[in-house]
């Protein structure tokens, strides 16, 4: 098989990296194609919506937008894949089957074979495994499951001695690297992220100023909008209704305690898993802390972590510039380069 393979009649391959994550997933491939879709599946709940929507299943921002006649899901939560009924195994599938369809070009029909490297949290790659094997049979002809931090530290090439901290929605994810293949032993994953300061934020908010009515959607907004830990710049002043009514509120001090609520587990978790590595490289990696996932844009959040460091020894944490396609394109240049001996076959 090769990249190009298809004027010589032989299959054309499609090589992809998907991150699967809580809130959003994204998918980067071979051909240069790479999109990024909320993580959540809907199904029509009755005749009526099935009818108004002329679809069995919507996708993405296309789900979020219909919600109200729709069985409404995100396939995964806390870091799990979720198990329980039927549409939960289904709804990991539909998230899966869109996010290659989206890179797939008709011109090759039939013909393009596909391998997929899928990033998921720790977590996930310890239990989930099988129900994702059972998910992308069918969708792609070779697998390989990783961790998402992985994949991270793969695409920037911080193989060897290097921490990769990943807060994204549901899970803030670690991984030490120590110039091989991560084992367990090397991965974290707290279910403490991005929607736990969603609900901190929204309970303080809530139990402060009972009077107004709050959305966790509105919540979630002023969070991606003004949230930081350390200092405060300004005062955050947001708007919300009481009793119809629209009236500002100072939440500035509430913001800083949703978003430090991490920090305390974070920074014990980083240096936990720094002091595990062989005592003579312990300084190497504290001064290669690669921060990523959508909560690493909380302001100010690099720079508490690093002085947390300072108790161990002092080290350097940095920002990683685009945490949006940081997993995706890791798994598509591990992807690339990956021998065969490295990818399950999967019938497809
Ligand atoms: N500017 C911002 N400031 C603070 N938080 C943000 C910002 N932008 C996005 N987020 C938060 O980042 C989280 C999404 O990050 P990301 O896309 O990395 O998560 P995910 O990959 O879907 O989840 P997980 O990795 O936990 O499965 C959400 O909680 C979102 O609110
Ligand atoms: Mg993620």
């Amino acid at each position: 098989m090769t990249e190009d393979g298809g004027k010589s009649g032989k299959p054309r391959v499609l090589t992809v990296g998907v991150d699967l994550g809580t809130s959003r997933s994204a998918v980067s491939a071979s051909n240069g194609e790479r999109h990024v879709i909320d993580s959540y599946v809907g199904w029509p709940v009755d005749m009526v919506a099935r009818k108004v929507l002329k679809k069995k299943v919507l996708i993405g921002d296309d789900a979020v937008e219909n919600r109200v006649m729709l069985d409404l899901r995100r396939p995964l939560e806390k870091g799990l894949i979720r198990e329980g009924s039927e549409r939960d195994a289904e709804a990991v599938q539909e998230l899966l089957s869109h996010l290659l369809s989206l890179v797939k070009t008709d011109e090759d029909g039939d013909n393009q074979k596909v391998r997929a490297v899928v990033g998921v949290p720790a977590e996930a790659l310890r239990v989930n495994k099988q129900q994702l094997r059972n998910a992308m049979e069918g969708l792609v002809d070779s697998l390989m499951i990783v961790s998402e931090p992985f994949a991270v530290a793969y695409g920037l090439e911080a193989l060897l001695h290097a921490l990769v901290v990943d807060i994204g929605a549901g899970t803030s994810d670690f991984c030490v690297m120590n110039g091989r293949y991560p084992t367990d032993d090397d991965q974290r994953t707290l279910t403490m992220a991005g929607d736990y300061i969603d609900e901190q934020l929204f309970d303080l908010v809530t139990s402060k100023h009972s009077e107004a009515t709050f959305s966790r959607h509105m919540i979630r907004e002023w969070k991606e909008q003004h949230s930081y830990v350390g200092e405060a710049k300004d005062p955050i002043v947001v708007s919300a209704p009481v009793q119809g009514k629209p009236t500002d509120f100072d939440i500035t001090e509430e913001m800083k305690v949703a978003c430090e609520s991490l920090l305390p587990s974070v920074t014990e978790t980083m240096i936990d898993l720094v002091a595990r590595v062989e005592p003579e490289y312990q300084a190497k990696v504290r001064s290669n802390v690669i921060l990523s996932g959508g909560s690493c844009l909380i302001r100010g959040m690099g720079q508490v972590l690093q002085e947390a460091l300072k108790d161990v020894g002092g080290g350097q944490v940095r920002v990683v510039k685009d945490p949006v396609f940081v997993g995706s394109d890791g798994g598509l240049a591990l992807a690339k380069d990956a021998p065969a001996s490295d990818w399950e076959k999967l019938s497809s």
